[in-house]
């Protein structure tokens, strides 16, 4: 069995005051949630604010949203999967389609990354998902399957059964229309077959594979009752501690 996993990716909102409250808020119905994994993705300067408010609660991890490959040294405005771990950060989103499509990121960027991120001992999030334009030409599995394939080129099976896979859609994205749940099942599914060809059936079946794209607490529930989604990747919704919540306790009910 799969634990579920339900990640609030923050993007760049939340100040410390807002995060302290926020975490103060969902500790009040999930401090003791131990069924679902539940990882909380601030912006960096937020991150020493969040692990402060969590206090003894280490049932919530806490995730960062990009780091750099290189171990440490002259990269100004970097930040490398060391210096996370520093402030005891167990995850770290990469791939994000705004990364992707805003500051250039490919592939083979994201794969030094994902292989930096596991030499830390920080556990990624890795995100894929096709365009609109790729999806009306019928090009998903074709786009998903380079996507995965480049971004966790080199890695063992280990390294990927301890890798989070995010599907999300770009066109679902902050736009408020969601893939449905059979369009989400039939890419996770593929994303699954793949990941057996890559590695092997035991590996595939392990590693988990989140729906991120306009989640909310009224479609949640039922994207998160097929077969091969084991959690979310929340953004607009993760800002408000009572969607959020609402979100993780759908996830639990499955
Ligand atoms: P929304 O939930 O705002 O659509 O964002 C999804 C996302 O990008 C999470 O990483």
């Amino acid at each position: 069995m799969r634990k579920k996993i339900v990640a609030a990716n923050w993007k760049m909102n939340m100040t410390q005051a807002e995060s302290a409250r926020f975490v103060e808020s969902m500790l009040l119905d999930l401090g003791d949630i131990t069924d679902v994994e539940v990882v909380i993705v601030p912006p960096f300067t937020a991150i020493a604010k969040v692990m402060e408010a969590l206090g003894k609660a280490q049932n919530i991890k806490v995730g960062g949203q990009n780091m750099y490959w290189e171990k440490n040294g002259p990269f100004t405005g970097e930040i490398s999967a060391a210096l996370l771990r520093d402030l005891f950060v167990h995850y770290v989103v990469l791939g994000h389609s705004e990364r992707r499509t805003l500051f250039g990121e490919t592939d083979e960027i994201v794969n030094r990354k994902v292989r930096a991120a596991h030499e830390a001992t920080l556990r990624p999030i890795v995100c894929i998902g096709e365009t609109l334009q790729q999806r009306d030409r019928g090009n998903v599995d074709k786009i998903l399957s380079i996507q995965l394939r480049g971004s966790l080129a080199g890695l063992t099976p280990k390294e990927l059964q301890e890798t989070v896979i995010a599907y999300e859609p770009v066109w679902a994205i902050g736009t408020g229309r969601n893939a449905t749940p059979a369009q989400a099942q039939e890419a996770h599914a593929f994303i699954r077959h793949t990941l057996h060809q890559m590695a092997d059936e035991t590996t595939a079946e392990r590693v988990r594979i989140q729906y991120g794209g306009s989640v909310k607490p009224e479609n949640a529930g039922e994207l998160m009752s097929q077969p091969d989604i084991d959690g979310a990747l929340v953004g607009g919704a993760s800002l408000d501690p009572r969607s959020f919540v609402q979100i993780v306790k759908a996830a639990r009910d499955r």
